[in-house]
């Protein structure tokens, strides 16, 4: 629809900002941390660009508070951060690790005391490296208590200052680059095993949504899913299918099963058909059925665009433009099902993640259609090269143009009818992306570091940080 005029954003529009810890917090070994799966993976040659790791990031650890100064100066509404599980478990079980709780109530203390709603994420993929020796982390079902016994310690200890939850971060993402593009730990390419990893994240899910219920009963929690919408290449029937392939083994498969509680049927009948469809056990289906979250969070980047693509057609690439040198991408797709091609309507960043700020407005809609609940934006943000220019300024207009055009989407569904809780940019600071080094910048604060050096990690606002802030301040009015 096209409006003469847009409705306006809630009072409590929650205008936020997000991060997540191996990305911001170095201090890997501080205070009895342990170690996670990214602290060994990052150390092995080849996995990431240039080696880098997030040994030191960007220091947020120990200049948290001069972080969240910057946050208040801007009037940021909500900070969503995750908690490191090996901070609180250095081994993922057993003892509780006191200063890695305080060091997360501090932090949560501070940014109440500057009018900040805090928002917990519980996992952003740093898995104690020890459960993954132990009993293969995710593919086991013993995680599925460790990870509740984790979380109840956080909702007892935090349950009374903190509204908002997220469960596990891009669970899509998670699995299947850990499970099968092997871009992520532990490494692994079976579709099998990845399938089966996933169903055991789901009940993980379910289970501390329900102890969620009894421990914080005034909260509110839901995952975080990498949203991607997909679109048809063309009118051509074959490619209407192919998207329809796409969003249900890409988006439903994940969603449904949050949201209902059950698989799709589609995408289930496909897996048992090639004989890797997860093992569903008794008790299971209830489990999911019980943990429906409160919201839907979506970490929204880019759609994909999809094609035709026969049974001998090309398959899964496991290399990705890390570089930032544009046009390097690889095709690819599942042979039967689907492949990714160009959108000849859309540019691209330096890292060829399609920029369209209507996808934003058509995947919240179609989310609003099938499930009905409230979405809170967890993500969404531009990655790009920044220049430090003379006299220490930064003009990221197109981060700006970005942002606002992303903002105007959110006006937009909201006018449709979507419940919008509130959006959270990526991110407040410049950090490590975890495979493309630190040259691929997010903030709306410039960090001074590289993949080469740490130098002195100084805090610079971008003109895209004076830009956010009126933002706030005009309630979403002034882009
Ligand atoms: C999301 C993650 O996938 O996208 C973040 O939740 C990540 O942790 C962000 O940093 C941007 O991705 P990238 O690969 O550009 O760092």
């Amino acid at each position: 629809m096209i409006y003469e005029k847009l409705d306006e954003f809630g009072k409590c529009f929650l205008w936020g900002s997000a991060s997540a810890a191996y990305q911001v917090e170095g201090a890997w070994n501080q205070d009895g941390k342990g170690e996670s799966v990214w602290d060994i993976y990052t150390k092995k040659p080849g996995t990431t660009y240039k080696g880098t790791n997030g040994d030191v990031a960007v220091d947020h650890y120990n200049r948290y508070k001069e972080d969240v100064a910057l946050m208040a100066e801007m009037g940021l509404k909500a900070y969503r951060f995750s908690i490191a599980w090996t901070r609180i478990y250095p081994n993922g079980r057993g003892e509780v690790n006191e200063e890695g709780l305080k060091f997360y109530e501090n932090l949560i203390d501070e940014l109440i005391k500057n009018n900040i709603k805090p928002i917990i994420t519980l996992y952003h993929w740093d898995l104690p490296q020890y459960l993954q020796d132990l009993y293969g982390g995710w593919e086991s079902r013993e995680i599925i208590d460790d990870f509740n016994e984790y979380c109840i310690t956080l909702f007892k200890r935090f349950g009374d200052k903190v509204k908002y939850w997220v469960t596990l971060n891009e669970q899509n993402v998670f699995i299947t680059l850990g499970y099968l593009t092997a871009l992520h730990p532990p490494g692994v390419k079976d579709h099998k095993r990845m399938l089966q990893a996933n169903h055991i994240a789901n009940l993980a899910n379910a289970k501390v949504i329900e102890s969620f219920r009894t421990y914080v009963p005034n909260g509110m929690i839901g995952p975080s899913f990498a949203l991607g919408p997909v679109y048809p290449y063309s009118c051509n029937p074959e490619d209407v299918l192919s998207a329809e392939n796409a969003e249900e083994l890409n988006c439903n498969w994940w969603l449904d099963v949050y949201c209902r509680g059950t698989y799709p049927s589609f995408a289930l009948k496909y897996y048992e058909k090639l004989g890797i469809a997860p093992v569903i056990e008794d008790g299971d289906l209830e489990l999911l059925g019980r943990g429906k979250p409160d919201f839907i969070g979506i970490n929204y980047y880019q759609t994909g665009t999809v094609a035709m693509n026969p049974l001998d057609g090309v398959g899964l690439s496991e290399e990705m433009n890390n570089t930032g040198k544009k046009g390097t991408s690889k095709e690819n797709g599942i042979p039967g099902a689907y492949k990714n091609v160009k959108n000849p309507y859309l540019e691209t960043t330096n890292w060829d993640w399609a920029i369209d700020s209507t996808g934003l407005r058509i995947g919240l809609r179609r989310l609003t259609s099938r499930y009905g609940l409230p979405i809170l934006i967890t993500e969404n943000g531009l990655g790009e090269f920044d220049k430090l220019e003379n006299d220490e300024v930064i003009n990221d207009d197109y981060r700006i143009e970005y942002l606002k055009n992303h903002i105007i989407a959110c006006k937009e569904a909201i006018t449709d009818g979507v419940e919008l809780l509130g959006y959270c940019t990526w991110s407040f600071t410049d950090l490590l992306s975890w495979l493309n080094g630190y040259q691929k910048r997010y903030g709306f604060v410039y960090v001074d570091r590289d993949e080469n050096e740490e130098k002195d990690l100084k805090r610079i606002k971008k003109k895209s940080f004076y830009w956010y802030k009126d933002v706030i301040n005009s309630n979403g009015e002034n882009l």
